[in-house]
């Protein structure tokens, strides 16, 4: 993937205190003005923003927003795809490059908006960080979100003819720089505290998916009954997730034109797991994932542990 440096308008200066002009931010190329434009977006107060880094449980946390800012309403989540009911920011846009398509799709939704974004906090909308609207935030592993991103990727045709080997060479050769996985949490995980920041991790939503939808109805100021809340648990759980045709990411996948997609299929809700890199990399590659994740933790005096919530 092609990306181009990028500058925001502003920084989020007043929540994080550190040298900004430092902080390196990508955008894929070409990168036209949507930066710009989505700088300068509309927040509204009742908005929900979901912002992960690919392949960290978004699509998991986005079905239980959508649900629980939507009273629960199974049939519809049902009958829609979840793309519809709850845009991917940058998706459009990465399709077709067309600025003002791409954000009149969130631009025309109906209120309270749940909005999937990968993008790093300063390229999110500065109303964001001023509006105060209600952010939602997954982290993974990036050694599971990496294996993760590979046979998606090989779904759709980008990856295809790569050995995972060569993937994850590739990968931290270069892509670490652009999008760095590390960075993008520890901004949030800065945020944790802040009464509009909800933060959690793909473990904490395996371990205790209960005690993830507790507190996002504090959080979010609903409830649900137990009836309601066992009918989610069941909704999502990986089996659940695995055969229902609305969050598999069919719209998707049916926009999406490369060459070679669909040469070699995976399942979206593919395996589930915590930890599955360790049967998928050697151990030297495990080792030198672990040494440029690292790197960003020492540098930023965080432990992956923190990031995960299992400290
Ligand atoms: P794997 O490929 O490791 O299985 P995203 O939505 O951010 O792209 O993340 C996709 C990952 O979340 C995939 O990981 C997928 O299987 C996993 N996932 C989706 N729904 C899940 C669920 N209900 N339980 C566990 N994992 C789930």
């Amino acid at each position: 993937m092609e990306y181009e440096q990028v500058t925001p308008k502003s920084y989020p200066v007043d929540l994080i205190k550190k040298d900004w002009s430092l902080r390196k931010l990508y955008f894929h190329s070409p990168t036209k003005t949507m930066p710009d434009a989505i700088h300068d977006m509309e927040v509204l107060e009742d908005d929900v923003w979901l912002i992960t880094n690919p392949k960290c449980g978004t699509t998991w946390m986005q079905e239980l927003l959508w649900l629980l800012m939507n009273d629960c309403n199974f049939e519809a989540a049902l009958s829609k795809d979840l793309e519809l009911r709850s845009p991917f920011l940058e998706f459009e846009f990465l399709l077709s490059r067309d600025v003002e398509k791409a954000l009149k799709i969130v631009e025309e939704l109906p209120s309270p908006r749940v909005i999937k974004s990968h993008l790093p906090l300063a390229l999110l909308p500065a109303q964001l960080w001023q509006k105060k609207a209600k952010v939602i935030y997954v982290f993974r592993d990036p050694k599971d979100a990496w294996i993760s991103g590979y046979y998606h990727g090989l779904t759709v045709g980008l990856r295809h003819g790569t050995t995972m080997e060569q993937y994850m060479e590739e990968l931290l050769e270069k892509e670490t720089d652009k999008e760095n996985p590390v960075l993008h949490a520890i901004e949030f995980y800065q945020l944790r505290n802040e009464p509009w920041v909800y933060y959690t991790s793909f473990n904490q939503m395996k371990q205790n998916l209960r005690g993830v939808i507790d507190d996002l109805c504090k959080f979010l100021n609903k409830t649900v009954t137990e009836q309601q809340m066992e009918r989610l648990l069941k909704h999502l759980s990986f089996e659940e997730m695995k055969k229902n045709p609305t969050t598999n990411h069919l719209w998707e996948y049916a926009r999406i034109r490369m060459p070679n997609k669909g040469k070699v299929v995976y399942n979206f809700t593919r395996s589930g797991k915590v930890g599955g890199y360790k049967e998928e990399l050697s151990p030297e590659l495990i080792a030198k994932a672990d040494r440029h994740i690292d790197e960003i933790l020492q540098e930023n005096q965080v432990t992956l542990d923190q990031l995960l919530l299992l400290d």
